[in-house]
């Protein structure tokens, strides 16, 4: 494309999904295939993806340029009018260095556009059969990280404060530090029969889905050597069973459902007497349901956040 065609540049942060090269949004391929210039992350992003782009389409590897190394490509792409995709792994949202970039082009006046995609926690989650938010289990997910890194944690983060909590945590570039990991995970409470999922490389030919406990959370991933690129699933919704969503229960209604009156008068008379099924988080009691409070009632109406699918203790 060239300048007389006063076609303006443009920067697309594209979310590259875990590896999986069909494990992209359309816009995302899109995005790529209309790239004049495409900037990938090679060590996170599987070169498949690269299938997408253009077979005349510039390729730099971003693991081999600074943060002005790529503003340089941004400013040619505002000069020259070019269309460049920035390709992230996961969700550009988190650990990507996106911001800088966005912050950048604002200051550039280059226009910048964010394309979500399927983050690693996600993709582990699916891989593993495993829904993070069990009802009256874990209703809380918590996406984290190790300190001691490169990146300094802001106070209160560490990871031993938010396993206090009890639900489910992912957590990601931590790997290499696994012994410290486990330990800070069982300071804050999990038992060392928690269940753990350990991924490597999901979705790449050389995946890896490992399931251990806390306890030997620290040998598994010293046993197979994992250091990089694996994300950790801890919490006791990993096991979890037994327990329904009170969403798709016959007895529950909301704007788009009808109770059905025995199941309905069943509901109240198990939530009178606290049977609900079972607690596995630490620290809580067992067969506490949580109360229906606003946004979580029984009849939010039409559209309301229960009769969506996507709230509540319920399978979206
Ligand atoms: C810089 S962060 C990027 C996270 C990414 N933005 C996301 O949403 O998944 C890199 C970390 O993400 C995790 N990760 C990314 N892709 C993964 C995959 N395919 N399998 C396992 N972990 C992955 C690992 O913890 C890795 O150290």
């Amino acid at each position: 494309m060239s300048t007389t065609e006063a076609a303006p540049g443009k920067v697309t942060i594209v979310g590259a999904g875990p590896g999986a090269a069909d494990l992209l949004t359309f816009r995302a391929a899109r995005a790529i295939a209309e790239a004049d210039v495409v900037v990938w992350a090679a060590s996170l992003v599987h070169e498949d993806v690269l299938g997408h782009a253009a077979p005349d389409a510039e390729v730099l590897d971003s693991a081999t340029l600074s943060l002005e190394d790529v503003l340089a490509v941004y400013a040619r792409a505002q000069r020259d009018g070019l269309r460049v995709a920035r390709v992230h792994s996961g969700d550009p949202a988190l650990w990507g260095g996106t911001q800088e970039q966005v912050d950048r082009c604002h200051e550039l006046g280059i226009e910048v556009e964010i394309i979500p995609g399927v983050s690693a926690f996600s993709a582990v989650a699916a891989l593993a059969q495993r829904e993070l938010t069990i009802p009256e289990v874990a209703q809380s997910v918590i996406l984290t990280r190790l300190g001691g890194g490169k990146t300094p944690m802001p106070p209160g983060e560490e990871v031993r404060e938010f396993a206090r909590h009890g639900t489910t945590m992912a957590l990601f570039l931590s790997a290499a530090r696994s012994g410290q990991l486990a330990a800070e995970l069982a300071e804050g409470g999990y038992p060392p029969d928690t269940p753990v999922i350990i991924a490597y490389q999901a979705t790449w030919p050389e995946e890896l889905l490992l399931r251990c406990t806390l306890g030997t959370l620290a040998e598994t991933v010293r046993e197979h050597k994992l250091w990089k690129h694996t994300l950790f699933l801890v919490g006791p919704a990993l096991a979890a069973s037994g327990t329904r969503s009170h969403l798709y229960h016959p007895g529950h209604f909301h704007g788009y459902r009808r109770a059905e009156p025995a199941a309905r008068r069943a509901l109240r008379a198990a939530r009178r007497s606290g049977e609900h099924g079972p607690a596995h988080g630490p620290g809580r009691g067992a067969g506490d349901h949580p109360s229906p409070g606003p946004g979580g009632g029984e009849d939010p109406g039409p559209g309301g956040p229960e009769g969506s699918g996507e709230a509540g203790g319920g399978r979206g």
